[in-house]
């Protein structure tokens, strides 16, 4: 049953149907004593918790509702998780023990390590098994209260394949447990066959792949990043791919300061995401574009890199989003507490911006601002009940789950 009654609720909640910029990501409604009323998986009041008898006259018609007495606990909007690479083939726990032993990132991507090894794998893999290992890792990111997830190709790098894995984020998505958002990033790497011949294979990209990949994705990103694709190939690609329709992201300034934001900006980007190494002029440049800057500290953490200057974003009055990058290189960790946990302690967010980031400026991270992201009448039903009375647990129960329940489009997904 999609009808939910939650009431007695501590909620929390950003508002609008946009992203938050600057000053006020820290500025979220909070009803004490409230209650939320979800009829066929659509909010339909916000408020005081009325009796419930008044709130069925006012919205019930005889329905019949689920009443849910969260005795004080904090609801929140459902998180979202607006950037991973949740869909691959194959581990690479050896790789991660290179870096251990000193190895960087670029060089074992340089020897045909990284993104090209699980090329090889997902090549090799079916749907069936790349659904199969999404799945679990979606439910542990339902868990964590997760209600909508991003999720990226770029692990094909042909036109097979990455339709294939264009098909597996469609099956997870039909499946309608929580929302997908699919993106294409046939631009993830040069593949192997194509090393050296890079504008090649952007070609390939433009001629084969995107006029015939636009049902099945709604954004195209791109790993703009030295010696993978610079900055005129990353404008070409993605202005061919504007020109087509879909909406655009970009893995910008991660590893090298490039001027990958600025391109994100000019070309009005949707969002703009790493920016470990964003310039002054990036920073403003988004600002001005309205690009979120969607930051992900669990793969700095893993990288042991410095981590993105949010507080210079967000004072710069950038849109801030957070997200987990989950993939399995770089960062195989979908860990919502521990991102929320890094952004307050290491890049001095507040917590309550960094439940606009995980909520709101998430949502408009994957264009659906409209209808997710916030606690308000006529968007979706997807909530957090969280264990606990008050926000301040989520970062100090450091890398510990608060969340008791998880509710998509009025539907429990995850009780613990
Ligand atoms: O966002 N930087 C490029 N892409 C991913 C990592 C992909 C991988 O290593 O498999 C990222 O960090
Ligand atoms: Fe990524």
């Amino acid at each position: 049953m999609s009808n939910l009654y939650i009431k007695h609720a501590t909620i929390v909640t950003p508002i609008g149907v946009e992203a938050v910029k600057g000053e006020g990501m820290k500025r979220l409604n909070i009803i004490e004593d409230g209650a939320i009323l979800i009829k066929d998986g659509v909010i339909r009041y916000v408020g005081n918790s009325n009796p419930l008898r008044q709130i069925y006259t006012l919205f019930g018609n005889g329905s019949t509702f689920k009443e849910i007495d969260v005795n004080g606990k904090v609801v929140l909007p459902g998180f979202v998780d607006s950037h991973t690479h949740m869909v691959f083939g194959g581990f690479r726990p050896d790789e991660f023990r290179m870096r251990l032993e000193g190895a960087s990132y670029m060089s074992i991507m340089e020897k045909g390590g990284g993104i090209q090894s699980t090329v090889n794998a997902t090549r090799k893999a079916s749907i069936a098994e790349l659904v199969r290992n999404a799945e679990w890792l979606l439910d542990r990111m339902i868990a964590m209260g997760v209600t909508t997830v991003e999720a990226k190709s770029g692990y094909g790098l042909d036109f097979n394949t990455e339709a294939k894995m264009l098909a597996a984020i469609g099956r997870l998505a039909a499946q309608k447990k929580i929302d997908v958002i699919p993106t294409f990033l046939g631009a993830h790497a040069v593949p192997e066959e194509y090393k050296g011949r890079t504008s090649e294979y952007v070609d390939l990209i433009i001629d084969e792949m995107l006029p015939k990949f636009r049902k099945a994705a709604r954004f195209c990103d791109i790993f703009t990043e030295k010696n993978v694709f610079e900055i005129e190939d990353s404008r070409r690609l993605m202005k061919a791919a504007t020109s087509l329709g879909y909406k655009l992201k970009f893995h910008a300034d991660e590893i090298v300061p490039l001027g990958g934001a600025e391109l994100a900006a000019e070309l009005g980007a949707v969002s703009a995401d790493h920016l470990l190494h964003i310039s002054d002029e990036g920073v403003r440049r988004l600002a001005d574009a309205g690009t979120v800057a969607t930051l992900l500290p669990l793969t700095a953490f893993a990288l042991k890199e410095n981590y993105a200057p949010a507080r210079k974003m967000i004072d710069g009055g950038c849109a801030v989003a957070l997200a987990t990058d989950l993939n399995p290189g770089s960062c195989f960790s979908g860990s919502i507490p521990l991102t929320i946990a890094l952004a307050c302690i290491y890049m001095n967010m507040t917590i309550e911006e960094t439940i606009t980031a995980l909520t709101l400026n998430g949502a408009a991270a994957c264009g659906v601002a409209d209808r997710k992201g916030s606690l308000q009448p006529g968007k979706d039903g997807d909530v957090v009940i969280l264990d606990f009375d008050n926000i301040n647990m989520l970062p100090y129960y450091v890398g510990m789950n608060c969340v008791k329940t998880t509710i998509a489009k009025g539907k429990i997904v995850y009780n613990s």
